[in-house]
């Protein structure tokens, strides 16, 4: 018998490619009422715009029925920003999809476990920082971590980690931090289900597993570019034609974004302390010119 996710509204913060993605699945596929919080209020407006554009396009091709599209967008309301983490009292799950940014995330969820329900799981859609960390500040004020009120609070985080696009691509990672409740666990694996995902389990290691197979290889096709061993193109080329990859090293770095990349490769690198997971100087000087890849119009390729 499939396991009920029992979420009836969902909080999702961070309305970039992420959030907006993880905002789409949720209302699209599972249905259900999403309040949509970023501080920057034109992150929002251009994420909204992003999904009438998707919704509007998945009417074009017949993939869902205009009314669908409508319902879809209906769900998703928008937290007041005076209002800021607190209009998320009600919500029954959280998603944080914020930059990869260790304290930034730690104080999102110490005011996620003063502000929201004690049943309310919090899940971060980081893709490599340490989901047990996370859980650590997800305690409320003056309580220990390892009192039961404190372990209780912690038990509801979770790794919940979806790709870009996350329209597309079907895999959901799920990552329990050392504090996760099994309900939380499987909860989520249930979410993740109902917004039309596969589901597969990673411990909490530096970058899961995903980034921690993907990255190395991004960042050994950018050391191959700075060797001269190839063209950027042939690079890519190789990988695509020769593998059947849908883009090439390069050309991912660029649409994961240059940045993210970095953060990745550098939360890798000191987490483990192995010289393999060492970012290449290429990508740490073309973060430093601010190519950030697709985001910005210049990585490895220019975009209009
Ligand atoms: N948002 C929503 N949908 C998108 C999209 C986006 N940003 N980009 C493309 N799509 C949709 C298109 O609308 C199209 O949908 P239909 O089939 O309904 O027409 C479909 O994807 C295919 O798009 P295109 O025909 O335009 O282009 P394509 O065939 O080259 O596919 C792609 C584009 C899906 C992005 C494909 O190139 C691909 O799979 N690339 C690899 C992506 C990948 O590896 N993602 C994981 C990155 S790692 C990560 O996210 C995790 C992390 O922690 C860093």
């Amino acid at each position: 018998m499939a396991i009920a996710h029992g979420i009836k509204t969902l909080g999702v913060i961070g309305a970039g490619q992420m959030g907006l993605g993880i905002t789409y699945v949720a209302a699209l596929r599972a249905k259900v009422p999403v309040q949509l919080y970023d501080r920057a209020p034109e992150q929002i407006s251009k994420g909204l715009n992003l999904m009438d554009k998707l919704l509007a396009k998945d009417v074009a091709k017949g993939k869902i029925q205009e009314a669908e599209a409508r319902q879809a967008r209906e769900r998703v309301s928008v937290v007041d920003q005076a209002v800021g983490v607190r209009g998320l009292r009600d919500v029954d799950m959280v998603i944080e999809a914020v930059s990869e940014n260790l304290e930034l995330k730690q104080r999102i969820f110490s005011e996620l476990s003063a502000e929201t329900r004690p049943d309310t799981i919090l899940a971060t859609n980081t893709s490599s920082v340490s989901i047990t960390k996370i859980a650590a500040s997800a305690v409320p004020r003056g309580e220990s971590a390892a009192s039961e009120r404190g372990r209780n609070s912690a038990g509801r985080v979770v790794g919940l980690h979806f790709f870009n696009p996350v329209p597309v691509m079907k895999l959901v990672e799920l990552i329990s931090a050392l504090q996760t409740s099994n309900d939380t666990l499987s909860r989520s694996r249930a979410f993740a289900i109902a917004c039309d995902k596969e589901v597969t389990v990673s411990k909490d290691v530096p970058g899961f597993v995903s980034n921690a197979l993907l990255m190395p290889f991004i960042n050994e096709a950018i050391m191959w570019l700075e060797k001269g061993v190839a063209t950027r193109d042939d690079i890519d080329k190789t990988l695509r034609l020769g593998m059947n990859h849908p883009m090439g090293p390069l050309q991912l770095a660029d649409f994961i974004g240059l940045d993210t990349c970095l953060a990745i490769q550098q939360t890798l690198y000191a987490g483990t302390g192995d010289s393999k997971y060492r970012p290449s100087v290429l990508l740490e000087r073309m973060v430093d010119a601010q190519w950030l890849g697709r985001k910005n119009g210049k990585g490895f390729y220019e975009y209009n």
